[in-house]
């Protein structure tokens, strides 16, 4: 079977983690490689459509035909995915940060004598996918991930309906070979009369097979 073209459409995927700074020099950060969406990135570009890919700070190298956006923050992630609308498929596939410090110190927070804690203030950031799905601007199909360490396939539908989603692509995080940071996953994709395992696979594999999806969605 031929690999479904995305020719003429325009393709928005987020990747990797955001960094929230706490001071200059300490963020709270999570394990997101980057894998999962620059894989997917690749492929889009690779069937042919105009691919933006919204990166958070990892170390991979751009995909051929990517146009590549670089952000640190989940702030700066919401202002360049929005910023890259309108679009034809939104893809979220970053480990967006769900708070960060209320506010960043100016100098290296320090310890001092007596003190055996600290307590931090986090408040809520903006939700990308949420956004991008009530936007005006609305793609015609919104993706979303949903990283879930129990209950996975009930808290992705929980995902899908609050956010407004076409499709949700849960994973099970935390365990060993799967989920962050590895070359390897396996995604449980729902959406509108559609439940479908990928995988296990290689990101790269569970990439194309995710964009099958899409492409099939788009008509
Ligand atoms: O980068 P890798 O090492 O390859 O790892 C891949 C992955 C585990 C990061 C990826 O498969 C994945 O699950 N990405 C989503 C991780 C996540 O943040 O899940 P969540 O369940 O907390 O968020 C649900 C969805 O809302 C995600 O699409 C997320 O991008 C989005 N979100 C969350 C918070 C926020 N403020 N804005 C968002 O857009």
């Amino acid at each position: 079977m031929s690999t479904p073209s995305l020719a003429g459409r325009r393709i928005v995927v987020s990747a990797g983690p955001t960094f929230e700074d706490l001071d200059p020099v300490r963020f709270l950060g999570n394990r997101s490689s980057g894998k999962t969406g620059f894989a997917i990135a690749a492929a889009a570009a690779a069937r042919g459509a105009r691919t933006v890919l919204v990166a958070g700070p990892v170390s991979l190298a751009t995909p051929a035909g990517v146009e590549r956006v670089d952000v640190r923050s989940a702030a700066q992630m919401h202002a360049a995915v929005m910023a890259a609308l309108p679009a034809d498929v939104y893809i979220g596939a970053a480990a967006v940060a769900d708070f960060t410090p209320a506010r960043v110190s100016d100098h290296k927070i320090k310890k001092r004598p007596g003190e055996d804690g600290l307590v931090l203030q986090l408040v809520r950031t903006a939700d990308i996918l949420a956004d991008v799905a009530a936007s005006a601007r609305r793609p015609s199909l919104v993706v979303g991930f949903a990283a879930e360490t129990g209950d996975v396939e009930a808290n992705a539908r929980g995902k899908l309906e609050r956010k407004r989603l076409d499709l949700v692509c849960a994973n099970r995080v935390g365990l060993a070979g799967s989920g962050f940071e590895s070359d390897d996953n396996a995604l449980l994709v729902i959406g509108d009369g559609l439940r479908r395992e990928l995988g296990p696979a290689s990101k790269v594999e569970l990439a194309d097979a995710l964009l099958d999806l899409v492409a099939e969605r788009l008509g």
